[in-house]
């Protein structure tokens, strides 16, 4: 007998980006879209049952219950992963916003007790219930942008009380909404004020304190590994601590300057290095040797007015997986728009429109650990996708700054449409 699908997408231009499961796409496989002209895609309960020509999947699924959703020829794409937010925060930073407009950097705010360290207070302060909400709402603007799945960094509490309460949001959130969080424990985010010049006391207390306390929260642990922030040494330290209670690793590397974060990062078969602006030659080697997956974050770029972007294309060109993510955060990157950020990869990374869309599906998938359930059309995955009102993938990041999500389904149900 065949399986029943009660969701059915037909007329659909898909890009099923599929076949990368094991591995995310580099070299010339990057930006394979793997695409299907008036395809379709049934759907039952939360899995894709079966992807293809709708010749195909009628013979393949019992098709004769399901709602059926003509696409009109629209573009059919796995939903969008966001693989790298701080999207758990109180509070907001525009009086930085107006100071940095002024040409103060970003990091001397952050040594002045500001950025990050501010966000940290007014986190600290915080409610649960108002964090939730704060989040909750940022959340609803990215599931509309057709971002299904969201990675979730703690690190504005910065002692081991509030790092619990933002892991509990998390946990909260993946209960009360439809996006999927991965949540990620940052406790090394910044040095708090209370442990000025004693970095290393801070990192024992990460170590011995939170990490045992936060193991079961989390999926990641992240370290913001900069000069001023954490050492290399450091750094390494705390993510071995981490990936010794079963934690994966992740690393902010080589946002500001090159301390050799990105050759850590492989070196410790962390999942991703993310930002990488000032990677040089040696670190672009190690990880086009690893399977670690570069996540560049072309908006943080943009927003602190820095020039300077990731090397995307000499990453491209030595064979580094990449993959694309928003950043959202209120300091360094206060956007919940993903698409807007594949339009800063396609004019800032020289990515083209099918290597961005690549970036924000299935590489960033893997930049989870979640290659194998997320981020292609292929039965068997979760039914996350998204119809764009657009008939190609040059076109999202063309018409920039606009939403062109038409439908978001997540998990098998519709979620939104315009
Ligand atoms: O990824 N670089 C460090 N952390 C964040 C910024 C967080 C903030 O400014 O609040 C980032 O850019
Ligand atoms: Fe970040």
């Amino acid at each position: 007998m065949k399986a029943k699908a009660n969701l059915l997408i037909v007329n659909a231009r898909l890009a099923t980006l599929a076949g990368y499961s094991e591995k995310p796409q580099r070299g010339s496989d990057f930006g394979n879209l793997r695409l299907v002209d008036n395809g379709a895609v049934a759907v039952a309960g939360d899995s894709i049952l079966a992807v293809g020509p709708i010749e195909a999947v009628a013979r393949e699924v019992d098709i004769g219950a399901a709602q059926v959703v003509d696409a009109g020829g629209r573009l059919v794409t796995p939903g969008l992963v966001d693989p790298h937010t701080h999207v758990v925060h109180s509070g907001s930073r525009e009086r930085e916003y107006n100071l940095r407009l002024q040409g103060t950097p970003y990091i001397e705010i952050l040594k002045a007790g500001g950025g990050i360290l501010n966000s940290v207070a007014s986190t600290r302060e915080a409610s649960l219930t108002d964090l939730v909400a704060q989040t909750n709402k940022s959340l609803g603007r990215m599931l509309a942008f057709g971002v299904t799945t969201v990675e979730a960094k703690s690190g504005y509490g910065l002692d081991l009380a509030t790092e619990l309460k933002m892991l509990q949001a998390v946990q909260i959130l993946n209960l009360i909404q439809q996006v999927t969080l991965v949540p990620t424990f940052m406790g090394a985010h910044a040095i708090p004020e209370e442990y000025k010049d004693k970095s290393d006391e801070f990192v024992d207390i990460v170590i011995q304190e939170m990490l045992p306390a936060i193991k079961d929260l989390a999926l990641f642990c992240d370290v913001f590994c900069e000069d001023h922030v954490f050492s290399i040494e450091q750094s390494r330290t705390i993510l071995r601590a981490a990936q010794d209670l079963g934690l994966g690793a992740k690393i902010h590397a080589d946002e500001l300057a090159p301390t050799g974060g990105a050759q850590l990062a492989a070196e410790l078969g962390a999942v991703s290095a993310d930002h990488l602006l000032c990677t040089d030659a040696l670190g672009i080697e190690a990880l086009a040797n690893s399977n670690t997956v570069a996540v560049l974050l072309p908006g943080t770029s943009f927003n602190l007015m820095t020039g300077r972007y990731a090397p995307a294309r000499e990453m491209l060109a030595a064979g580094v997986a990449i993959a694309l993510s928003t950043d959202y955060n209120p300091g360094s990157c206060p956007t919940e728009n993903l698409q807007l950020i594949m339009t800063l990869g396609c004019l800032k990374l020289g990515l083209t429109p099918a290597q961005v869309l690549a970036a924000v599906t299935i590489n960033a998938a893997h930049a989870l650990g979640l290659g194998s359930a997320i981020g292609s059309l292929e039965a068997g995955k979760q039914a996350d996708l998204v119809i764009f009102d657009a008939d190609n993938e040059a076109y999202i990041p063309y018409h920039f700054g606009i939403n062109h999500s038409w439908m978001v389904v997540k998990s098998g149900c519709i979620v939104y449409q315009n």
